[in-house]
């Protein structure tokens, strides 16, 4: 490159008389290429059709990390225009709902934690919910067996979705116009985008699944496979984003977009009604939060478990020094481990959307129920799930999924979960409104003992009600040092979510390990049940070994989770951190 513009321009290559000039003209034409990647006259910062991402930025203003490059860079563009850390959350879920159809969505649901720069702490619920006409026993068959195929694809595995009522929720908390909020999205729509190699994969492996699903054959359709390069247009949904800029919420949940919902669903058998729709409302819910050596965690309360589930984890392990076992130590992996498995059998037995079952919160995360659970905690072997169980409480107490992390200078951060639970949920489009419909009844206990998409199982605290929520693993983090914000976390990896936030934790504060390798480093879950211990490629192979001398099943599987991380550093610079897992982006400014 640089000896074509000397030819060009005629430069000698040693001229020393002329250099600074040279280096000048190479910087002139450097900005020019830049800015020459800008989209001509569009509202999208980047251009959509060549674009690369960054892993790790450190900036100054604000920063922004989610699953897609051009969602990220939608968010910054939104925080140097002005506008805050909660406009640039609701922007660049806008844009996810575009280019990361998989989980970015208007159809399905999620969790905001925030923090907002007078200090308050917020968290929105926008989880889905049981359709009116739902019941307890709608997945099971003539036999008395579960329906899995039903509760996970297809219409009637939908609930009433929640998203755009949460991002309306969200906007009082923001600053800038919705115009401003949601027009990149209509033009990444309407104009297009490019996907990538791994998008295009996505899209080919689900062709069979979406010919099945739709009665419409939406744009994700195609005839000769997909390519990376490949530019996708979404009119339908670029249609349905305008009527939200034009009548708000209600663009959404009535007139027409409501009409299409409803129309594609007695197609499909499915049973969400207009009234559904009408009737869904975000809620702001008071923030799950505790303290752990001096940090303040924010978290998701009900009908999230991610709060609790954090919450128990990290107080089990808190007054036992991990940090002198050392990261990725034998003994270090296995009180996590432990940790970990008495948490999810709480899980299973108590947890479920609080408006409907009375969940005990106080008692599972009192220290010193949390001290009992762990009494018969052996650090020289497994302790097998089925000795653990459920705890008993003293006394009545009165995988796809995408997270996104933002932070501005005035001090509001904002971290948020949303999914359509399996990948492209139901694999049902909205005909005509050209987005994809969450399969998040699954996440219902259809019922008791029987294992959901995650391995999950519930009982009666889950079980399914016209109305309630379905218990949530979604995990969205702040912490807080000194009343700041530290770190903004979450990841989606359906129920590894809550033990992903936890080792990220602990390996930033315990571990003291650099954002990049407390992110990138390989993980492990366990829930209880399966009694297996999994865990990821690369995981030290003594340590895999010395637990199963222990006692512990093992399982290698694949990649778990994709955190996204924003760290204050002590200089005050943000280090926002994407996850290598998959196509994730960070970007600042
Ligand atoms: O709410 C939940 O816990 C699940 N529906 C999340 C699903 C998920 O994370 C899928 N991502 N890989």
């Amino acid at each position: 490159m640089i000896a074509i513009i000397s030819v060009v321009l005629g430069i000698k290559k040693h001229s020393m008389r002329i250099r600074p000039l040279y280096i000048f003209i190479l910087f002139l034409l450097f900005v020019s290429c830049k800015s020459s990647q800008r989209s001509a006259e569009g509202i999208v910062s980047i251009n959509p059709y060549s674009y690369t991402g960054e892993k790790r930025t450190v900036s100054e203003n604000g920063a922004v990390v989610s699953a897609h490059t051009l969602a990220s860079e939608v968010g910054v563009s939104i925080l140097k225009k002005g506008g805050n850390a909660f406009d640039a959350a609701i922007a660049t879920q806008f844009a996810l709902a575009v280019v990361y159809p998989g989980a970015g969505n208007l159809g399905g649901g999620g969790f905001l934690v925030g923090r907002n720069a007078e200090g308050k702490l917020i968290s929105i619920d926008y989880r889905e919910k049981a359709p009116g006409l739902a019941h307890r026993d709608m997945y099971i068959d003539k036999d008395g067996k579960a329906d899995t195929d039903k509760s996970q694809n297809g219409h009637l595995s939908s609930g009433v979705p929640g998203t755009v009522a949460g991002l309306f929720e969200t906007m009082q908390y923001a600053k800038l116009p919705l115009k401003d909020l949601i027009s990149p999205a209509i033009e990444l729509a309407e104009k297009g985008f490019a996907i990538s190699k791994n998008e295009a994969a996505s899209l080919n492996g689900l062709q069979f699944a979406l010919k099945k699903q739709n009665t419409v054959m939406p744009v994700f359709v195609k005839n000769i496979p997909w390519k990376a390069g490949d530019t996708l247009v979404q009119k339908d949904l670029a249609n349905t984003l305008k009527r939200i800029l034009e009548k708000g919420a209600a663009g959404f949940y009535e007139g027409e977009t409501a009409r299409l919902i409803v129309e594609e669903m007695k197609r499909g058998h499915g049973i969400i009604s207009l009234d559904d729709l009408k009737n869904y409302k975000a809620k702001q819910r008071a923030p799950h939060i505790f303290n752990y050596k001096g940090y303040t965690i924010i978290g998701m309360s009900m009908p999230s478990s991610g709060g609790v589930l954090l919450h128990q984890m990290m107080k089990m392990v808190e007054d036992r020094n991990i940090a002198s076992m050392g990261f990725h130590s034998t003994a270090a992996v296995q009180l996590m481990t432990e940790a970990e498995r008495r948490a999810y059998a709480d899980r299973a037995e108590y947890m479920g959307d609080a408006d409907f079952y009375k969940v005990p919160v106080d008692m599972l995360t009192n220290d010193v129920y949390l001290q009992q659970r762990m009494k018969n905690y052996d650090p020289a072997k497994a302790t097998p799930s089925s000795e653990v169980g459920p705890g008993v409480l003293v006394a009545a107490e009165s995988e796809e999924t995408t997270h996104l992390s933002v932070i501005d200078k005035d001090g509001n951060a904002v971290a948020v979960t949303t999914t359509l639970n399996n990948g492209y949920g139901s694999r049902t489009v909205v005909g005509g409104a050209g987005f994809f419909m969450n399969d998040e009844m699954d996440d219902f206990s259809i019922k008791p003992g029987v294992p959901n998409l995650y391995g999950a199982v519930g009982g009666e605290a889950n079980a399914i009600q016209p109305g309630k929520r379905m218990l949530s693993s979604m995990t969205p983090t702040i912490v807080l040092k000194d009343n700041k914000p530290f770190l903004v976390v979450g990841t989606p990896g359906g129920t590894t979510i809550p033990t992903q936030v936890f080792q990220t934790l602990v390996n930033i504060i315990d571990f003291n390990l650099s954002t990049t390798d407390a992110v990138y480093k390989p993980k492990f879950h366990h829930q209880w049940l399966p009694d297996l211990f999994y865990f990821e490629k690369g995981f030290p192979e003594s340590a895999v070994t010395a637990l199963q001398k222990m006692g512990y099943t093992t399982r290698l599987r694949g990649a778990i989770g994709r955190t996204e991380v924003i760290k204050v550093l002590p200089d005050g610079k943000f280090e926002a951190v994407a996850d290598n897992r998959g196509e994730d982006a960070a970007a600042g400014w």
